[in-house]
């Protein structure tokens, strides 16, 4: 069949083919195993969210508030916008569901499609997936590395190799603030040659500068917040680190790496694997324990992190996929077809995946449907199954064929030998 169809799915929108949402079912069913064995809860949230919690959270100076969010007006003059990240959404559902009055401690996981408008290329879409953890309500270093494990057990399982672990600690709002200072200093001379968007970031939120890929050669040499570290941050930093090398973790220290989100403080960090080319971030997340109360909460620290679910699929080794189904069913004539029916949905309450043709193609094409759905077993009705009131049965792996009596019961009972 040729399509004559002007349509085509928009730029930077993926659309997930029946082979490849197999790998996808197994990746999410991996990351749900490993966030239950975490005793991390699922969350969900709405695809979109009032503009203002993306600008109060993730931050007027970054990239995704500035550039690439999908805002739009509703029918009343609402600002909303698809949601381009999960932690402003947690967030706002742990305040406003009063989740901080279930315990001292929450830990959230979530699977879900985020939205940026970024310049679509490998590894970059503008709808993609994510998955991500947050655990709200505590400070502790542990919590941080408990976070790193999970996400690496995470590609363990999906024996995704070659994944880097790079830290950093940027510090809390008072260490930072002579940071700045010292590198605003040491940027002044050289801030006419920097790009225009590091000229922005210099008024906006100068640490980010560290981040810019254009820049880079024409810093080297500038002071990073690591230098600056006040004693708790750095004790909180040195612990972070005591207990990734005594879980065998290996890691990086990245004294540039400041990610891409204002809302970070302290520990940051990020997973990376150099085959998927430009877009080598698997994922990435830190602490931030200043923005509950910023978006009017009690006083509660905070980390978390994403993975990019897509990213992933690129790195997993390609390995055929096949549909399947456990019973085929084939009949020879009408009344036959009406028992297949009922046969077929008798097996399927028992709990196995059963087609049959609804069709009324010949014989001959529902056996090559059959095959097409890789079926371990085809029943076959004709009438002299019918007067005698049994199906064949055929084992289509090992090609043996026998004859059950007509009962579903009995045929799920050969079915489980
Ligand atoms: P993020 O670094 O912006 O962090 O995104 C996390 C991951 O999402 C990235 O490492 C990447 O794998 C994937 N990703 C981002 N943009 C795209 C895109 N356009 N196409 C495909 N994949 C993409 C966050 O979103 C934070 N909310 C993480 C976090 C949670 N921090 C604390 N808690």
């Amino acid at each position: 069949m040729s399509s004559k169809s002007k349509f085509k799915n928009v730029k930077g929108t993926r659309d997930i083919l029946p082979e490849e949402a197999i790998r996808w079912q197994k990746i999410e069913n991996i990351i749900r195993k490993k966030m239950e064995q975490y005793n991390f809860q699922e969350v969900r949230f709405p695809t979109f969210e009032a503009t203002d919690l993306f600008r109060k959270s993730t931050g007027e100076s970054t990239d995704i508030v500035r550039k690439e969010m999908f805002t739009f007006e509703d029918m009343g003059g609402r600002s909303l916008t698809l949601k381009p990240e999960g932690t402003p959404s947690v967030v706002r559902m742990f305040l406003q569901h009063g989740l901080f009055n279930k315990g001292a401690l929450q830990k959230f996981y979530y699977i879900e499609r985020m939205f940026r408008q970024e310049r679509p290329q490998k590894g970059r879409y503008r709808e993609f997936r994510q998955f991500g953890a947050e655990v709200i309500g505590s400070s502790s270093a542990e919590s941080d590395v408990e976070l790193v494990k999970s996400a690496l057990d995470i590609f363990n399982e999906l024996d995704i190799k070659d994944v880097e672990l790079n830290i950093n600690s940027i510090g809390c709002p008072r260490c930072r603030k002579n940071f700045i200072k010292e590198f605003k200093g040491f940027l002044k001379e050289k801030l006419s040659g920097l790009c225009e968007d590091c000229n922005r970031r210099y008024a906006e939120n100068p640490m980010r500068i560290l981040d810019c890929k254009r820049d880079k050669k024409k810093i080297k040499g500038a002071p990073v917040p690591s230098d600056f570290l006040c004693d708790e941050c750095k004790e909180h930093f040195e612990e972070f680190k005591n207990r990734l090398d005594f879980l065998n973790i290996k890691f990086n220290i990245d004294n540039r790496l400041v990610r891409g989100l204002d809302y970070y403080t302290k520990t940051v960090f990020e997973f990376v694997n150099s085959n998927l080319g430009s877009q080598n971030e698997v994922g990435g997340g830190g602490r931030y324990d200043e923005l509950i109360k910023f978006m009017g909460g009690e006083d509660t620290p905070a980390s978390g992190y994403a993975v990019g679910i897509d990213r992933l699929m690129l790195l997993l080794k390609e390995e055929e996929e096949k549909l399947g189904v456990d019973v085929y069913i084939v009949t020879f004539d009408e009344e036959s077809d009406a028992e297949g029916w009922k046969i077929l949905n008798g097996l399927r309450d028992a709990g196995f995946s059963c087609d049959k043709d609804p069709m009324r193609r010949t014989v001959k094409a529902q056996f090559r449907e059959a095959d097409r759905q890789n079926a371990k077993w085809v029943i076959i009705i004709g009438e002299d199954e019918r007067k005698r009131g049994i199906v064949q049965l055929k084992n289509m792996g090992k090609g043996e064929q026998k004859e059950i009596p007509m009962k579903t019961g009995k045929i799920v009972k050969e079915l489980k030998c």
